[in-house]
């Protein structure tokens, strides 16, 4: 995979908690991204992760003269499948026009940053295996295979 050029900086992009005005350009961008619109979803992830709770959850958004050009969620997670408390990115993406020049990387570290706030040392996320991206991305953040594995069947 031959990596597009690095571009100018994300220093006019601001990052903060996401507010249900933001859902809109949230909701957009990942259709633009994943090729599908699911506004339940990211309502209802809104609804969880969202907001200034003090809660365990995460939704950030990045904002360019109030368009969203990218977001992340994560949540600190505790003893499922036998895990201590650690952090977990659900999303990240950033709009394709703003990508390479460090918001994903940007927003990746705030989340991180909140995380060790809260007192957890460790953070995970989980990707398809065909993309190349993301997993670059995270790969460059750091992150390796960590110690549980992820198994499946087909339900008749
Ligand atoms: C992954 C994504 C969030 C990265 O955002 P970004 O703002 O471009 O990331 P950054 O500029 O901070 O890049 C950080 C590093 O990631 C790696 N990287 C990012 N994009 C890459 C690409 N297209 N090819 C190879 N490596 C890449 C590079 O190592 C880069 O560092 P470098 O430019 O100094 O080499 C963005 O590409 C995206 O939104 N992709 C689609 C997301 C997606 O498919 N999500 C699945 C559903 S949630």
């Amino acid at each position: 995979m031959k990596k597009p050029a690095r571009r100018p900086g994300a220093e006019a992009v601001t990052i903060r908690p996401a507010t249900a005005a933001d859902l809109p350009g949230v909701i957009a961008l990942d259709q633009e991204t994943t090729g599908l619109a699911k506004p339940e979803y990211w309502h209802e992830s809104f609804r969880r992760h969202g907001g200034r709770r003090g809660g365990g959850g995460h939704f950030l958004v990045a904002l360019a003269e109030d368009r969203v050009e990218g977001f992340i969620v994560g949540e600190i997670r505790a003893w499922e499948f036998g895990s201590l408390p650690c952090g977990w990115v659900f999303a990240v993406q950033v709009r394709p026009g703003r990508r390479l020049r460090g918001l994903g990387s940007r927003l990746f570290a705030t989340v991180c940053a909140a995380f060790r706030e809260a007192g957890v040392d460790r953070v995970r996320t989980m990707l398809a295996r065909d993309n190349t991206v993301i997993h670059a991305f995270f790969r460059s953040q750091g992150m390796t295979a960590g110690p549980f594995i992820q198994l499946e069947t087909r339900l008749e």
